[in-house]
């Protein structure tokens, strides 16, 4: 299992993210909030000692206004950017202006929004992002109807050939992991920042 740190509830942000440059953790989560999609507001680039970071970075776009924000996210060379399909209308021309910038794109679905609605864009994404929380808040209870949305996203991709990962974002821990085991990544926040992080990590890594 791949694991994405989400450094969301991190008390000191950039001693967090020194920290996890020691660890194996595959990326750094980045949650970006805008205080309208979501009720929550999160930092700007300027808050983040940018040259603190050395692993890959997945941002989490919980935004309505998700070109504005891409542009502006661009500048650190994430891996990916993934944004709600729950958030816009111009779906595919938003998934195309992520591609042309030469980052890859995920779309994330809320715990109420079906997997159905999205398959028109699997064919074109590297990521889905099911949300097994509420987007918004770190440490919350993992869903459990969120396993079904995961197995059914891995049938959708064998069935059609497809090749975008399935990553699983809240409430993750070394018991809901489980639930997530048909998943190629999973995003912790609180699990991986309380106590022991190198093992935490290793715990998730070894689902
Ligand atoms: C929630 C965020 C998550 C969150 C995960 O809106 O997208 O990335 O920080 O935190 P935990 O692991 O605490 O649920
Ligand atoms: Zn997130």
């Amino acid at each position: 299992m791949k694991v994405s740190t989400s450094i969301l509830s991190a008390k000191d942000l950039n001693k967090c993210l020194k920290e996890l440059n020691n660890t194996d953790t595959d990326y750094i989560h980045l949650d970006i909030m805008d205080g309208k999609f979501v009720t929550n507001k999160t930092w700007h680039l300027d808050d983040l000692n940018l040259d603190d970071i050395t692993k890959p970075i997945d941002v989490h776009l919980m935004v309505y206004d998700v070109i504005n924000y891409v542009n502006e996210f661009s500048f650190i060379n994430p891996e990916y950017i993934t944004f709600h399909v729950e958030a816009i209308d111009n779906v595919k021309e938003t998934i195309s202006y992520i591609k042309s910038l030469g980052i890859k794109v995920g779309i994330s679905i809320k715990p109420n929004t079906k997997v159905s609605e999205i398959y028109e864009y699997l064919p074109l994404i590297d990521l889905v992002l099911v949300m097994s929380v509420e987007p918004g808040l770190g440490g919350q209870e993992f869903i459990e109807s969120s396993k079904e949305k995961i197995d059914e996203l891995k049938d959708f991709k064998i069935n059609n050939n497809l090749n975008y990962l399935i990553s699983v974002d809240g409430g993750i821990n070394d018991e809901t992991v489980n639930l997530a085991k048909n998943a190629d990544m999973v995003v912790a926040g609180s699990f991986i920042l309380k106590g022991d992080i190198e093992k935490n990590i290793e715990v998730l890594k070894s689902i």
